[in-house]
């Protein structure tokens, strides 16, 4: 699309004008460069200037068209933001009929596709296809008229759509301009995709929540509805994002085809990525046969979680355009092309019931128990509820039909209840005041605080989160006992042999030996990893207490600070909270504990155990000097780095002085950026209170 000459002269420009060098002359050279920071930004993903030196450029875009408004271009990325609203969404007839695609759902279904392609065709060797991810969106189609971008319409009923010229036009990746008169072409219609990356689609969705807003499905519903706001401005803030599948419609200034000179699909996708279209793939994967099709759908089956954006399958398309027009098209798909559709994602089932679940802090969550379904090749029976609120909220019954999905973070979760299939049968879920796991006689009302969501169970009589805690305390994060599992903690509990977390010091090895299922080899096993985790420094011991809010951070902090585990018992509100970043809540918790003698003196049973309570060289903190350059400087890497990787980068870092955090938020104060930077990037530079250096500059720095 640019050559890197053209890409260096706008680099070039771009830093002139932002250091005043240069003084803005020429509007055409302006929007040009503004047009190629939009496309390195949002077709490339690569941007080369931070966000905010775009935002000065985009400034001066709009100053010079203050003044010069008879000059002000249509395709001017100014133009994108509409400040009208689009009244009511009009009819429009496509140009070319927007057909959908038939489906196939396995290897036989393929195999009798290219059967029929052959048969239509005449084919009798190999038949060349496409393949692409399907992306799961809205449709949407592109007219550009004379080069700049005259119409856009959803599908509709596929003869008809809704006009929605606006909205299109504040997707930042649909080209306002479009140099299609490169190749003869006047007027064009492109077919794509609207959608919404999962990843802006959860973060939006936190936001609605917090804002108390209803909650998006999925990210296609999130899209569609975008395509057709009324107020376009609202359209640029969803984060939409439009992928090109396929060039419908090219003739010239006579009204002659184009489109059929440029011979096959793939070459025609091509052409659309020179012109500064986004594609679902960088560039058209041809399969020589309908096997290398099926394995090509196998693969992006198998990936689709790993992709940003929803995928529910692939397209395969016959490349030849000669080819595809001897295939023709029923009323309702093309016969040249065939959606292979992915396992579903979503299924409905019934709710049956809800069991509840008591956690290692006491939350008691609700837990659905649902007609067993096949969902994108697991089968899902129990589904997590989060606690009270979120059953208020998706107003869930017992006997309700639940929509279910399972979406790329692989935890399946209800999406919503069917309220309109209920038959009157369904029960309300009543969420227990008293602790439902209590044996005892004794009442135990189930507590809330603060604005937690949360039911707990504030005093545990009956043994059931001592259960939970010693699950936490041999887990990965926690002391990572090797061999230790849940089930196996479950099984020794149920035993007698645990009852709290000093107990994993004591076991009896012969008598595991013994256990069905085990041998002296699994019984030595497990010894040494337990042994081996008695060695571990004492931040990793406080976390494996499973205090409350007391995480992995609070708990390398305090090990700084203490000699041995039970100077804790000694410490007041005030010894807790010089340390910056302990918060008076986890101060508080951490007091009751130590408070607590029971606890102390478990903690002297792990000591004699051998489990190690004092403070080690792991516990302190990394030496530096006061004065270092970066001294209590947080700092994270991001991109690749060119001239070192990322651990010694961190590791040049902490000599400096500084501390290496891993997410970007307002404790962040330098952020160093390697090549293709991305979400980090532009999460720091929107807070606009971290350093952003290049990785240049870092060494610069730590070598000033
Ligand atoms: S080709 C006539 N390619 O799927 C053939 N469609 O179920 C035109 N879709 O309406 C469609 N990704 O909105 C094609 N790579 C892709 C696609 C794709 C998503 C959508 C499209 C179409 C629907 C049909």
């Amino acid at each position: 699309m640019y050559d890197s000459n053209k890409q260096s002269e706008f680099f070039l420009l771009s830093k002139e004008l932002l250091t005043g060098r240069k003084q803005v002359s020429d509007y055409d050279t302006l929007v040009d460069l503004l047009q190629y920071h939009e496309w390195k930004y949002y077709i490339e993903n690569d941007p080369v200037i931070a966000d905010y030196e775009y935002d000065r450029l985009y400034q001066m875009l709009l100053d010079y068209e203050d003044r010069h408004p008879e000059m002000i271009r249509a395709d001017s990325p100014s133009q994108r933001v509409s400040s009208d609203l689009t009244p009511s969404l009009d009819a429009v007839r496509h140009i070319v009929p927007m057909l959908s695609l038939a489906n196939s759902y396995n290897e036989d279904d393929l195999a009798e596709f290219d059967r029929q392609i052959k048969k239509l065709t005449g084919i009798e060797g190999d038949v060349e296809y496409s393949i692409e991810p399907k992306l799961d969106g809205g449709s949407i189609a592109l007219v550009y008229e004379d080069d700049l971008l005259a119409r856009a319409a959803t599908r509709g009923n596929g003869t008809e759509g809704e006009e929605i010229t606006a909205n299109a036009k504040a997707i930042p990746s649909i080209p306002l301009s479009a140099e299609f008169s490169r190749y003869g072409i006047k007027t064009a219609e492109v077919r794509g995709e609207a959608v919404i990356a999962i990843n802006v689609f959860n973060q939006k969705n936190d936001q609605r929540q917090k804002e108390g807003l209803t909650l998006w499905a999925n990210p296609r519903n999130a899209a569609t509805g975008g395509l057709r706001l009324k107020d376009a401005n609202e359209s640029r803030n969803r984060g939409l994002e439009a992928f090109i599948f396929q060039l419908a419609y090219a003739v010239n200034d006579a009204g002659n085809d184009i489109l059929h000179e440029l011979a096959s699909h793939g070459k025609s996708i091509e052409i659309l990525s020179q012109l500064g279209f986004k594609l679902p793939l960088s560039k058209p994967r041809i399969c020589r046969n309908i096997n290398e099709a099926v394995d090509a759908a196998h693969h992006w089956e198998k990936i689709r979680d790993t992709y940003a954006y929803e995928i529910d399958g692939a397209v395969i398309k016959v490349n030849r355009f000669d080819l595809q027009d001897l295939c023709g098209a029923t009323q309702h798909h093309p016969r040249w092309a065939i959606a292979f559709k992915f396992k579903a994602k979503q299924a409905t089932t019934t709710l049956q019931d809800v069991e509840f679940q008591i956690g290692r802090t006491g939350a008691v969550t609700p837990v659905a128990k649902v007609r067993p379904v096949h969902l994108a090749g697991v089968t899902v029976s129990s589904i997590s509820l989060h606690n009270e609120d979120f059953i208020i909220q998706k107003d869930l019954r017992i006997g309700d039909q639940v929509l279910i999905e399972r979406a790329g973070d692989v935890i399946p979760y209800i999406v919503k209840s069917l309220p309109d299939l209920r038959t009157g049968d369904e029960q309300p879920i009543d969420f227990p005041k008293e602790c439902p796991f209590n044996t005892t006689d004794q009442q135990v009302h189930l507590v809330k605080s603060g604005d937690e969501a949360a039911w707990r169970c504030p005093q545990c009589i009956c043994g059931a989160q001592d259960l939970q805690r010693i699950i936490f305390h041999v887990s990965k994060d926690a002391m990572n006992i090797d061999g230790l599992g849940k089930s196996l903690v479950e099984r020794f509990f149920d035993l007698g042999w645990i009852k709290d977390i000093s107990d994993v010091y004591a076991l009896d090895y012969d008598k595991i030996r013994a256990l069905e299922g085990f041998g002296d080899k699994s019984a030595d096993n497990l010894r040494d990893s337990i042994d081996k985790a008695k060695q571990n420094p004492l931040h990793k011991l406080l976390l494996s207490l499973g205090i409350h809010h007391f995480g992995k951070k609070a708990s390398k902090l305090i090990a700084q600070h203490i000699q041995s585990v039970y100077d804790l018992a000694e410490w007041t509100l005030e010894d807790f909270t010089v340390i910056k970043d302990i918060g008076p809540v986890v101060a508080q918790n951490v007091m009751d504990y130590f408070n607590n003698e029971a606890n102390v003196a478990m903690l002297r049973r792990m000591e004699e155990r051998g489990v190690n309570v004092t403070q080690t060289d792991q516990d302190k903190p990394v030496e530096t000097d006061e004065d270092a350059v970066l001294a209590g400087k947080t700092i994270l890497f991001t991109g690749t780095l060119q001239q070192m990787g990322r651990k010694e980068a961190q590791q040049l870092a902490e000599k400096a002085g500084a501390m290496n955090i891993s997410a970007v938020s307002k404790n962040l104060d330098i952020l160093v950026v390697g090549e293709k930077a991305g979400s980090k990037l532009k999460k720091a530079t929107a807070l606009g209170t971290v350093d952003i250096l290049t990785e240049e500059e870092f060494l610069n720095l730590i070598n000033s």
